[in-house]
């Protein structure tokens, strides 16, 4: 008896040991940031109080001197005026839908740091209705032409003509059949084919968004292994279902989802020692800002926005995070889902050399209509098992493979095919990369604090200056028709029909909207500061706030 229950309790404490060890091992291959600590940021974010600046506190909140003040207020008043006078229609719309539009509330509230937010929203309203297209540029319901630096969220990636012309001819392919569902229209097969040649992947399931394949992989890969837990890395997007988004935005705990630090030795350790992770997701796009969130303008409460591509670098990563999966039984899934076709023909599979065991795929892949697929191994993508037939895993979708879809995305996979899209992949790397030394360059002969950095055709704006209103930029470059999507300069999503001379318009444009954006003072900042000195003035205010003093 004696024997037995020391026994177990010598067990338990080499249990505990090791499970300790894991634990503390799993907290270290997290990310120092608050993006690499889910339960904390929504904890913080949950404590944060509403500060909001009124127009005297907003134009000084840096301590800026008056006659910096003023030329501030002028140039807001002058963008004011502006706005008001060019989007009168777009904006009366955007007013009257808003109160019934949950998407704009959200989008329009969040386009800077809530801090300046009311004032922006009252005086800078832009409009949120564009009724048409043509080439590189899109047309708001007052006539006026933008340039088109959205991509769409990223689907746009062969111009919006190109995916009039898929979506038309998809209509006209699939016309006799129309929107029957759960029968397939033969093009389905044809569908699977392209992918699998593409891929080199055995079996193919559709899906109607990104984030629904991603939850098919993640679930297949769970029922496969019979492991519970998903691996993400810091800051990487997976759509919006709780499991692949855990912190801010999430109302409830991600507690079988290990989020992980990117680059990092400890986090390969605990792939490597750990029995019960079923997964990891890999987002290529992440290349660009390893272990942060995507960028985007309400977060950009100072200067310290960090993005560059070190290609080789990542792609070892990748391999080494691909080699441990291999070794330990984890599903290896590549969320292409964004930057696949667009950093070469086959993807990011392709850009960094990886041979994935799943593959997800969505945005422009549906030709412009609404899309999710996953591509993987025969022995993963099996949903049911044949020595126990109650025991599947189910995945169904009443408009998964629609006809119109089908098509539209039947007419992309040819169009990959075709000689002018094969040309656009030659030297696109070189091509988009040389386009961003361009930019560069002007920013750089015309001395403002901006520089754009770049994973191929997908840009983000950096700043160099620790100023509280780098932000201030999208309504300049707004000014200057360039459109650019709610995260504002965080991303800038180029189409590959831009010709040069389309191209150096928009430098053009680029560089005179930073002009007069410093020319209005809004890069002023005192002689001492900082970006640590910034946020810790913030976290002062808000503490502040907080505690009503
Ligand atoms: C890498 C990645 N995965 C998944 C998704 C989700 O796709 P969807 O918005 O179609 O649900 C996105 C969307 O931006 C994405 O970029």
């Amino acid at each position: 008896m004696h024997w037995s229950l020391a026994f177990i309790a010598a067990g338990s404490a080499g249990i505990g040991a090791t499970a300790g060890r894991r634990r503390l091992l799993l907290s270290q291959a997290k990310h120092r940031s608050l993006a690499g600590h889910s339960k904390w940021s929504r904890r913080i974010a949950g404590w944060i109080p509403m500060v909001d600046y009124d127009a005297a506190r907003f134009f000084r909140c840096d301590g800026a001197p008056e006659d910096v003040v003023a030329k501030r207020e002028q140039g807001f008043e002058r963008l004011a005026h502006l706005f008001a006078e060019r989007f009168p229609r777009g904006r009366a719309l955007t007013a009257e839908t808003r109160s019934g539009l949950s998407d704009l509330q959200f989008t329009g509230s969040y386009r800077v740091p809530f801090q300046f937010a009311a004032h922006v929203k009252a005086n800078l309203g832009v409009g949120a209705f564009v009724e048409k297209s043509a080439g590189v540029t899109v047309t708001d319901i007052d006539g006026n032409d933008f340039y088109d630096l959205t991509g769409s969220y990223g689907v746009n990636l062969l111009g919006y003509d190109a995916y009039k012309g898929m979506i038309a001819e998809a209509v006209a392919q699939v016309a006799d059949l129309g929107p029957v569902l759960g029968q397939l229209h033969p093009v389905v097969a044809d569908n699977v084919a392209r992918l699998r040649a593409l891929t080199g992947l055995d079996e193919v399931s559709f899906h109607m968004s990104g984030t629904e394949a991603v939850m098919q992989a993640v679930r297949l890969a769970r029922y496969h292994t019979r492991r519970s837990k998903v691996v993400r890395f810091c800051g990487a997007y997976h759509g919006w279902w709780g499991e692949v988004q855990p912190g801010i935005g999430n109302p409830v705990n991600a507690d079988r989802t290990f989020t992980l630090a990117e680059m990092s030795e400890k986090a390969l350790q605990t792939l490597a020692t750990r029995n019960d992770i079923a997964c990891v997701l890999i987002n290529p796009l992440q290349s660009l800002h390893p272990n942060s969130a995507a960028p985007s303008d309400n977060t950009l409460v100072d200067g310290g926005r960090r993005a560059g591509v070190d290609r080789e670098a990542y792609a070892e990563w990748l391999h080494r995070v691909a080699e441990v999966c291999r070794e330990r039984g984890i599903v290896f899934i590549l969320d292409d889902i964004f930057t696949g076709f667009r950093l070469a023909r086959r993807g990011a599979a392709e850009y960094f050399g990886l041979q994935p065991d799943m593959v997800t795929y969505g945005k422009t892949l549906g030709g412009g209509l609404p899309n999710g697929v996953l591509v993987g191994r025969a022995d993963l993508m099996k949903r049911y098992r044949d020595d126990r037939p109650v025991d599947i895993c189910f995945a169904r979708g009443t408009f998964n493979a629609h006809p119109y879809v089908m098509a539209a995305m039947n007419a992309f996979l040819r169009k990959l095919d075709a000689p002018e899209t094969l040309a656009l992949y030659e030297g696109l790397d070189d091509r988009w990369n040389a386009r961003a030394a361009r930019m560069n360059a002007s920013l750089e002969a015309v001395c403002v604090p901006v520089r754009v950095a770049n994973l191929s055709s997908i840009w983000t704006v950096i700043y160099r200056v620790p100023s509280r209103f780098n932000w201030m930029l999208q309504y300049y470059l707004r000014e200057e028709g360039l459109l650019l999507s709610w995260v504002g300069t965080g991303r800038l999503i180029f189409s590959l029909n831009y010709s040069d001379a389309d191209f150096d318009e928009v430098v053009t444009r680029f560089t005179r909207a930073c002009e007069r954006m410093a020319a209005n003072g809004w890069w002023w900042h005192a002689p001492d500061a900082t970006n640590k000195t910034i946020r810790r003035g913030i976290l002062r205010e808000l503490i502040a706030k907080r505690f009503g003093r």
